[in-house]
This record gives structure tokens, sequence and C-alpha cells, in this order.
């Protein structure tokens, strides 16, 4: 009897254990074949925010501290539409990414001097970004 016992013991603990391995190799699989480079884009565009919203809250909001930011978020910008193969047709999320890409030209040309503005900009890119989300990101 106890020896049964322990047989089954022995073999739940083996399926237990190649259970725990096909799954993480199936995750490891279904990660590899996820295409990461839209969260990117969209990670290092918040990325940039969070430094701009940062120098206003240390009061450092000199052009030399919010241009850099300013010119990052641009050219990412430019990597929307090839970022999301699926949506690169579709006209809204299109109009979406170049409004995003009005905003920021608009901020570049007339860039903001102190933290009160760096704030205002902020509010008006974020507008753009959340535009976007609301119709796309579900
Ligand atoms: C043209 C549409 C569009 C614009 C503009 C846009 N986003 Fe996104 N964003 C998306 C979509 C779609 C997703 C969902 C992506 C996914 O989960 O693969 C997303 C997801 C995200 C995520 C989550 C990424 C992750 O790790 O899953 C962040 C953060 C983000 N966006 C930040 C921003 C910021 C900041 C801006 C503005 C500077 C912005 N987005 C502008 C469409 C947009």
């Amino acid at each position: 009897m106890a020896s049964s016992a322990s047989r089954y013991l022995f073999l739940f603990l083996i399926g237990l254990v190649i259970g725990i391995v096909a799954t993480v190799v199936s995750m490891r699989a279904i990660d590899a074949r996820t295409d990461h480079f839209p969260a990117s884009v969209m990670d290092v565009m918040a990325w940039h925010m969070g430094q701009l919203k940062k120098n206003t809250e240390q009061n450092r909001c000199a052009a030399t501290d919010t241009l850099p930011h300013l010119q990052a978020l641009r050219a990412m910008a430019n990597d929307i539409e090839p970022a999301f193969p699926d949506l690169h047709d579709d006209q809204r999320f299109g109009q979406h990414a170049s409004n995003l890409r009005g905003s920021l030209d608009a901020a570049l040309a007339s860039p903001p001097l102190n933290c009160r503005g760096v704030g205002t900009t902020l509010g008006k890119i974020d507008d753009s970004c959340q535009a976007c989300h609301r119709e796309f990101r579900d």
C-alpha cells in the first residue's frame, strides 16, 4: 500500500515538473514571436514625457532641458505608423499620429521657456496621445 502511494506521488511530481517546464518553454516561444517594437516606441515616448514632467517638478525648464525631449518625441512619432503594421492603413490612426506630430511641431516652433509653459505643452501633447489611445488602445 505504502509503495503504491509513493509511486503515485512520484508520478504526480514528474507530471508537475513536466507541466512547469512545458509552460515555461511555451511562454518563451510566445514571447519570442511577439513583436516588441510597437510597445517599445510607446514606452520610449512615455519615458520622455516622464522626464519632462520630472523637469517641471525640479524646476529645470530652460530650453536646453526641454528641447532634447521634444525632439526625441518628434522623432519617435515618425515611427508610430511603421510600428503598427495592422493599423498602418487605418486613416483615423494615421490622423491621430499626425495630430501628435502637429502638437510636437508647434511645441518645437515656439518652445516653452519656463515650467508653467512646459506643463501646458505637456498637457497638449498628452491630449494627442490620449485621443489615439481612446480609439485604438484596448
Ligand atoms: C496614433 C495612435 C497613438 C498615439 C498618437 C499614441 N499612442 Fe500610445 N499606444 C497606441 C496603441 C495602439 C497602443 C497599444 C499598443 C500595444 O499594446 O501593443 C499604445 C500603447 C501605449 C503604451 C503602453 C505600451 C506598452 O508597454 O504596452 C504607452 C506607455 C503609450 N502608448 C504611450 C504613449 C504616449 C506617451 C504617447 C504620446 C506622446 C502616445 N502613446 C501616443 C497608439 C498611440
